[in-house]
């Protein structure tokens, strides 16, 4: 580990069987082994919970801790994530074992961090059984106080569903056709507090025993399941394991949107990659290793993005279990033929170069809208098309501004956006009257927004807004949407741009009535994409998704509109990420080219990576290389 660079090191998250083999003995002496070895050799510990995986002998004598799935099939132990969130037994057990572990382990000089649980609902996002429907409707009794205000929420008068009392209801199970839409978001709502739960009961138990230790879970990339809004405001520090496809030329592009998203929930705080892989993995169909390179350009990608930290699942590649094809830092085979550990070393190595980074924060102009309630509730089925995904619109409108260079948060619709020039809203179907409201507020007061198809259709109650489409944002848009067209597989409509530009719009078009607004682009000589003065700012919308040119082209000029700069003028496949303030910042240059590239630098600096001098000029990236120049000090 010290050749490796390693400085941290998770431990523990699979261990309950281990740590107490049977109920209420615990067995702490190997645990203290690993801890007084690594504290020797100089390496802080972020202590695991080990709650994620139940022993076998507590799921033996109370298999009514098993989750149930919508159908009612009760999963089986034998694998990991086997428990209800809601179960008593799950949580009792659960917590008499982080009790005894904060108790033994408060005090050693090697815990920096504590790891509760592992990827809450990677496995198991939401349980339905008997004791899991009692705690849906005590969480609905508490949200609406009466039976009455449940069936306004919920629209009980279509299809016959009006509940007389609070026992009638249950999760929606597998019925004959669709469940109630609104019943369904609330226990998507539910099931993510439900988890929570289980994760604030840890924390705190651990904040009791050592207030000073930082406490994080680890979190996924787009992962639905879980309101992580919610969830980072309730961690030290946000985490998150990133498994980008080596195969997918988009991965680049997915790895950058997750990084800033992490850093957002953080409000901008650092984060730290807590898992990525050295090469492989084992769970896709096809497990492609990285290319050359590429597990250091990536790792480098998360820093620049404001990861403060960079880990690996796993140490040591296992000899049995489900993952022991999955890579390591120590391979299988011997270390000194292996490129997985020359690249581990190397990294190591590298990543101590850049102490100077730690803590710096970022700042942006642009914010993209991102709201795991209006993803819930426009993933429900019986849609004008299920066709519209909430990431893949996201990533539409991410993906230019990630080509251009130009910085970008992720905001809730609720937050306050006046910090930011320019907003862009990918189909934000569900808005509060607030978040709208604050919308509204930001383009009167100046403000660019860019806003897609499909939003502001519905409340949180997933209840159409009267009064025409979008009813929240017609005015500020200057326009009314007639009517949804959907367009069907393959299906594209041609886009006559005002600048005499043609391009192409997929998946959905809008039937829209100008009231104010201009158009930017139309289709046989409907508007399909229009612009809006409104207040002292500008409304655009997207009335169809434009292909990929069409969309940058429109960023670009939303971007340079609102007097929003790139971070820099690099080449096609060179991502420029700038960390801290001005004049005392770090410029990432990664090259996600296969091929060497000559990129123009503007100022003198330093790059922390081989601590060369950079002269103002053209500096040479090598295949998926990277630089970290520390500018203006
Ligand atoms: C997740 C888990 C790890 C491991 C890896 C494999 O990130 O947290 O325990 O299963 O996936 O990629």
């Amino acid at each position: 580990m010290r050749e490796a660079g390693v400085n941290l090191v998770s431990v523990g998250i699979f261990s309950w069987s281990r740590l107490e083999p049977e109920e209420g003995r615990f067995d702490f002496a190997w645990l203290d082994r690993v801890l007084d070895l690594l504290h020797e050799g100089g390496i802080q510990v972020d202590l695991a919970t080990a709650t994620a995986s139940p022993p076998p002998w507590l799921s033996h004598q109370h298999p009514e801790m098993l989750p149930v799935l919508a159908d009612g099939v009760r999963l089986w132990p034998g694998a990991r994530q086997h428990y209800c969130p809601s179960s008593p037994i799950y949580r009792s057990a659960a917590r008499r074992l982080v009790e005894a572990m904060a108790d033994h382990y408060a005090k050693h000089p090697s815990l920096v961090m504590w790891h509760v649980g592992n990827e809450y609902g990677c496995h198991v996002p939401a349980c339905y059984c008997d004791v899991s429907a009692a705690a849906f409707r005590e969480w609905l009794q508490a949200r609406y106080g009466s039976i009455e205000k449940l069936n306004e929420a919920w629209g009980t008068d279509f299809w016959s569903q009006r509940y007389g009392s609070w026992d009638e209801i249950v999760p929606p199970r597998r019925t004959p056709t669709w469940p109630n839409p609104s019943q369904q978001l609330d226990f998507l709502r539910f099931s993510s507090d439900a988890l929570l739960e289980c994760y604030d009961a840890e924390h705190e138990v651990l904040k009791k025993a050592t207030p000073n230790v930082p406490v994080t879970t680890n979190f996924m990339v787009g992962f639905k399941p879980l309101d992580y809004w919610k969830w980072a405001s309730h961690e030290d520090l946000v985490s998150l394991d990133s498994y980008p496809d080596p195969s997918d030329p988009a991965s680049a592009m997915r790895a950058a949107m997750a990084g800033d998203l992490m850093r957002s929930l953080g409000h901008g705080r650092p984060w730290i990659l807590m898992e990525q892989t050295s090469s492989r993995v084992n769970w896709r169909d096809v497990n492609v290793p990285k290319a050359p390179g590429q597990m250091r350009l990536w790792s480098f990608q998360a820093v620049a993005h404001g990861a403060d930290g960079v880990m690996f699942f796993q140490w040591r590649q296992s000899r049995a279990g489900a993952e022991k094809f999955h890579s390591a830092m120590v391979p299988h085979g011997p270390v000194e033929q292996s490129t997985v550990w020359h690249d581990v070393v190397r990294l190591g190595r590298e990543l101590g170069n850049l102490e100077p980074v730690a803590g710096a924060q970022s700042t942006a102009s642009v914010a993209i809208l991102f709201d795991w309630e209006s993803w819930w509730a426009l993933e429900l089925p019986s849609k004008p098309s299920s066709r519209v995904r909430q990431i893949e619109q996201v990533e539409a409108l991410y993906r230019p501004l990630f080509e251009a260079n130009v910085a970008v948060d992720f905001a809730h619709p609720g937050d306050d956006l006046s910090q930011y020039r320019l907003v862009v809203a990918p189909s934000l179907y569900l808005v509060a009257d607030e978040a709208a409201a604050g919308l509204v507020r930001f383009v009167q007061n100046g403000g660019a927004l860019v806003m897609s198809f499909f939003s502001g259709i519905v409340d949180p109650s997933d209840h159409i807004r009267l009064g025409g489409y979008p009813a929240p944002f017609r005015e500020m848009l200057g326009l009314d949407v007639v009517d949804f067209h959907p367009l069907a597989d393959g299906e594209e409509v041609g886009l006559d741009f005002a600048d005499g530009k043609q391009g192409r719009g997929a998946i959905w078009m809008d039937e829209i009535h100008l009231a104010g607004a201009g158009a930017l682009a139309t289709s046989i000589g409907r508007p399909l994409i229009t612009s809006h003065s409104f207040g002292r700012g500008t409304a655009y919308y997207l009335g169809t998704q434009p292909d990929a040119s069409a969309t940058a082209r429109l960023l670009q000029a939303a971007v340079a509109g609102a007097g929003v700069v790139p971070v820099a003028e690099v080449p096609a496949g060179v991502e420029a990420v700038r960390r801290g303030a001005a004049r005392k910042s770090f410029l990432f240059l990664l090259n996600h080219r296969d091929a060497g590239v000559d990129v123009p630098i503007q100022e003198a600096g330093v790059n922390l990576v081989d601590g060369a001098q950079v002269h103002p000029g053209l500096m040479h990236l090598p295949p998926r290389g990277v630089a970290v120049i520390r500018e203006g000090w």
